[in-house]
């Protein structure tokens, strides 16, 4: 590639005496973020080509020209770093595409933007660069959910104890509470299939902002881009980010899942809780305490989800009382989109990496779901059973649990003797509910913890992993 010039190429100056400060032009510049539309940039000015060639604005060696010259510009451009367009004095991607193109086709390259502007080219770009980062952000998560399944499938009778309030509540399977996550994963896959129906709308031919004064095919145009639809209305179609701000909502509730796993799992593999060892591959060392093992990339995870909900209100906020139709405050659309995408993507697969690496210990997660009582509702279910009205029952077990916990007793240390003293209703068949795993084999409902119950919500994931 050639050594860009050093007076910009500009589309627009004639109306301008002395011209806008260096001050201006480096405050407004966008090339240093926005290359990253390069390649939109070059697939749709080619079907513009195309347009303009049936509106007669291009014969068809010129367009033939053109078309050969993006073709060849594309391709240099595919294995260009982010320093490559730095030194560029033009101030935008799609001022820096039509000057290298002018330096490879000469000034037909001038013709190109005939009827054309960059309030619908960049609202082009933009569409088409969020389609494609919806669909790498969605196979990011289809990875994350694959290791979930894995993970879920590898430990199927493993027991820990289920939280409220964080503190111990009911023993649930260790495959019950990792399916958890894959259902928050699962909508927010969902929710990017929506995002990208709604950025699935081709704006090019509204112009400026009234509706392009050439008579082209949109349709057509939307075809030949891979879009669904049209824009409705030219003043909306330059102005509209809501597929963006959508984007930033699905990112931020992904996050907000991936935060929750990494509070859990930092906290599941420390010290006082011990259910789980994280793999060296994802845990760091201190710089002055040797003993150190620590879960940093969790941390992070969690650490990054404040900055992408930042970009979500900063992009609510750039757009909240814009008046019709572009306005340049608009610029600011693009980075918090372009850090979220990156951020997310990277986050989805180091949570993958934190489970894929992550050793269990079943035993300790089987103590800690059995000592504290966490027995104590299936009790009270046993006496409401045998037609204790379940308040009296509740009291009862309540009582119970208050001398077991002063006299330091566990289930476990419990005779049938102990227990007839607070209830005639309590006979031999009630000591297997002192068992955690009898408080998980009972809630055999649909959505439940029961062994039975996981293992078809687990087929029925499985079957849903292979239809996306
Ligand atoms: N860099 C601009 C943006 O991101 C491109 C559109 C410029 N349009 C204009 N009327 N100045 O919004």
């Amino acid at each position: 590639m050639k050594k860009p010039p050093q007076t910009p190429y500009k589309l627009w100056g004639g109306r301008f005496e002395k011209g806008a400060s260096a001050q201006l032009e480096a405050f407004s510049r966008s090339l240093d973020f926005d290359y990253r539309l390069a390649a939109a940039d070059i697939q749709g000015t080619k079907a513009y080509v195309r347009a303009l060639q049936s509106a007669r604005i291009l014969n068809r060696k010129e367009a033939a020209l053109a078309l050969r010259g993006l073709d060849a510009l594309a391709q240099e451009l595919s294995s260009a770093k982010p320093e490559f367009f730095h030194p560029a004095a033009e101030e935008d991607v799609h001022t820096f595409i039509l000057a290298r193109l002018r330096e490879r086709i000469g000034e037909l390259a001038d013709k190109l933007h005939t009827g054309r502007s960059r309030n619908e080219q960049v609202a082009l770009d933009f569409r088409l660069w969020l389609k494609e980062a919806v669909r790498s952000t969605q196979s990011a998560l289809r990875q994350l959910l694959t290791v979930l399944v894995e993970a879920a499938e590898k430990h199927p009778s493993v027991l820990l104890p289920g939280y409220t309030h964080l503190r111990r509540a009911q023993p649930v399977l260790w495959s019950h509470y990792l399916l958890a996550y894959f259902e928050m994963f699962r909508r927010d896959y969902h929710r990017l299939e929506i995002c990208f129906a709604s950025a699935d709308v081709m704006p090019l031919g509204s112009g400026a902002l009234a509706g392009s004064g050439l008579a082209f095919d949109r349709p057509k145009l939307a075809k030949e881009l891979a879009f669904s639809q049209i824009s409705r209305n030219s003043l909306d179609a330059v102005s509209d980010r809501d597929f963006a701000l959508e984007f930033l909502f699905a990112a931020s509730v992904c996050f907000l899942h991936l935060s929750r796993f990494a509070e859990d799992w930092i906290l599941h593999s420390s010290e006082e809780f011990g259910f789980l060892e994280l793999g060296e591959e994802v845990s760091t060392g201190s710089s002055l305490m040797p003993q150190k093992k620590n879960p940093d990339s969790l941390e992070l995870i969690r650490g990054k989800t404040g900055r992408v909900l930042g970009s979500l209100v900063s992009l609510a906020t750039t757009l909240k009382g814009l008046p019709l139709a572009y306005n340049r405050d608009l610029q600011e659309d693009k980075e918090p989109v372009f850090d979220a995408a990156a951020q997310l993507s990277a986050a989805l697969s180091m949570a993958a990496q934190v489970v894929r690496t992550a050793a269990l210990h079943p035993e300790t997660m089987k103590k800690a779901a059995t000592d504290g009582w966490l027995c104590a509702t299936d009790l009270a279910e046993f006496l409401a059973e045998r037609g204790v009205p379940f308040h009296q029952a509740h009291r009862i077990v309540g009582k119970l649990v208050l001398d077991s916990v002063q006299a330091g007793k566990q289930p476990q240390d419990c005779s049938l003797k102990d227990l007839k003293r607070y209830s005639p209703y309590f006979d031999k068949t009630c000591m297997p509910v002192l068992s955690p795993e009898f408080g998980v084999v009972r809630r055999d409902v649909p959505g439940g913890t029961a062994p039975s119950r996981v293992r078809e919500a687990l087929r029925e994931a499985r079957t849903w992993l292979k239809s996306i």
